[in-house]
């Protein structure tokens, strides 16, 4: 057994990251398997959790998986957080704005995180008390010229009103900002760390698109917000990632909830 839990996520993402390659690029391409309405998984999305599955019970056996496409499998305080591939209509259609998502809550705090975005070749790892690098480089999180337009880059989902997206959308406009939103909350957040964005919101997002990523915010010096773990670790909640440079954001992208901070 190893005790480098970072280090491990860093080698296993990178395998997860060509196994989805490799199966998006075959002859014959990928499966689908409609999940719900505008919501599908190919079969990458399967093999490449079931490899991270795989590789944690061989080197882990004593603690939980919390995968997106199989549910959570032992514990909770102790726990791997995993999106085996985040914005897979993204990756299905051949762009680069996806990634592995492999984060390890200890039953207190998301302790650590990996987003690996193969397509870009960016490697982002980060643990409470050891920083955040991408690509090896330590992120120092807003750094940006003080002239610079302020970017927020948001998510959408149908688990969100419409009408409250394009409201969140004119505020930040009216603050004199601008917004991007990518298709997939690990690139958003992986943005924040590399200092392309300043923030990442999003309404309703599940635990597996967010636990790394909070991880290596938290641990580069930012802030996040998101709802109480227990009501997390069941259901999607409100998640905001900052990087400190915007006191107000929380009440730009989310007024009514911008006192609930975690
Ligand atoms: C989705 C993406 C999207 C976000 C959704 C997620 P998936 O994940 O991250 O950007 O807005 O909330 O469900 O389905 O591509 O893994
Ligand atoms: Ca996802
Ligand atoms: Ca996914």
């Amino acid at each position: 057994m190893t005790a480098d839990r970072l280090g491990f996520a860093v080698s296993l993402a990178r395998k997860a990251g060509a196994l989805a390659q490799s199966m998006r690029d075959q002859a014959g391409g990928l499966d689908y398997t409609i999940k719900a309405p505008e919501d599908y998984a190919t079969d990458a999305d399967y093999a490449v959790e079931a490899l991270i599955r795989q590789r944690i019970a061989e080197t882990y056996p004593d603690d939980g998986v919390l995968g997106e496409e199989e549910g959570l499998k032992g514990r909770v305080d102790g726990c791997w957080i995993v999106d085996p591939i985040d914005g897979t209509i993204n990756f299905s259609r051949g762009m680069d704005d996806w990634g592995i998502s492999i984060g390890y809550f200890n039953g207190t705090e998301f302790e650590l995180g990996v987003i690996y975005a193969p397509d870009k070749d960016l490697m982002a790892s980060g643990q409470i008390g050891r920083g955040a690098f991408v690509n090896g480089k330590p992120v120092t999180l807003g750094q940006g010229h003080p002239d610079q337009t302020k970017l927020i880059s948001i998510g959408y989902s149908d688990r969100q009103p419409m009408q409250e997206y394009t409201d969140r959308i004119a505020r930040i406009r009216a603050a004199g900002m601008d917004h991007r939103r990518h298709g997939a909350a690990t690139i958003g957040i992986l943005g924040v760390l590399s200092g392309w964005f300043d923030a990442y919101y999003e309404r309703a997002l599940n635990i597996w698109d967010a636990a790394a990523g909070l991880a290596m915010i938290k641990a580069a010096g930012g802030v996040v917000e998101h709802g109480p773990f227990d009501t997390f670790l069941k259901e999607p909640t409100r998640v905001l990632a900052h990087n400190g440079r915007i006191p107000e954001i929380a009440q730009i992208v989310d007024p009514p909830h911008s006192q609930a901070a975690e």
